[in-house]
C-alpha cells in the first residue's frame, strides 16, 4: 500500500479502529521485520486514533526494553512483574488501567499519563513484546480498544504462533 494513512473524520472509537485496522494490516503484512512493523504501528496508532503515547516494550532476557513509539521520551527498562506493563508480561494478558492512580506500582513515565491499556504480544506461548496506549483522560480504555489492539497485536505475529 501507499505510505499514506487515511484518517477518517470519525469521532467514533469503533469506526476509527475499523477504519485504521485493514490499513495496518495491508501495511505489517508486506514487511517482515518486526522493528519497522512496530515503529508503523505506533505511528499509525498515534496519528490514527490521536492517542497521547504509542509503543512498544519488547522482552529481552528478564526485562522489557523500550521498542518503537511515538510521543515523549519514556522509561526504557521495566523488570517483570513492575508497572502495568511488567505485570501484563507476567500475567501474559491485556491490562486496562481506567485511572492510573488507582494501579499500585504504575510507573508514570509521563505525569500528563492518566488511563492506559497494555496488550502483550504472545507467540508460542510466550510472551514477546507488549503493546502500551497511554491517554492523558482517565477511563479512556475498554473492551472496544482491547477487542481492536488485541487483533492488531496479532498481524504482528509469526502466522504459525
Ligand atoms: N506506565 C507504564 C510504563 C510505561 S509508560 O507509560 C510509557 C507502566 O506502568 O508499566
Amino acid at each position: 500500500m501507499a505510505e499514506e494513512l487515511l484518517i477518517t473524520e470519525s469521532t467514533d472509537k469503533k469506526e476509527k479502529y475499523e477504519s485504521l485496522l485493514p490499513q495496518i494490516e495491508a501495511l505489517v503484512t508486506t514487511e517482515v521485520d518486526p522493528i519497522a512493523n512496530m515503529a508503523n504501528v505506533a505511528s499509525a496508532l498515534k496519528y490514527g486514533m490521536d492517542f497521547f503515547w504509542v509503543g512498544f516494550y519488547i522482552v529481552k532476557e528478564d526485562e522489557l526494553v523500550l521498542g518503537p513509539f511515538q510521543g515523549p521520551i519514556a522509561c526504557t527498562r521495566i523488570r517483570k512483574g513492575k508497572g502495568v506493563c511488567g505485570t501484563s508480561w507476567e500475567k501474559a494478558e491485556t491490562i486496562i488501567v481506567p485511572d492510573v492512580d488507582d494501579f499500585p506500582g504504575h510507573i508514570a513515565c509521563s505525569s500528563d499519563s492518566r488511563s492506559e491499556i497494555v496488550v502483550p504480544g504472545i507467540s508460542n506461548g510466550e510472551v514477546k513484546w507488549i503493546l502500551d496506549v497511554d491517554s492523558t483522560e482517565v477511563n479512556s480504555f475498554d473492551t472496544i480498544d482491547q477487542y481492536y489492539l488485541e487483533r492488531l497485536c496479532n498481524y504482528l505475529l509469526p502466522k504459525n504462533s
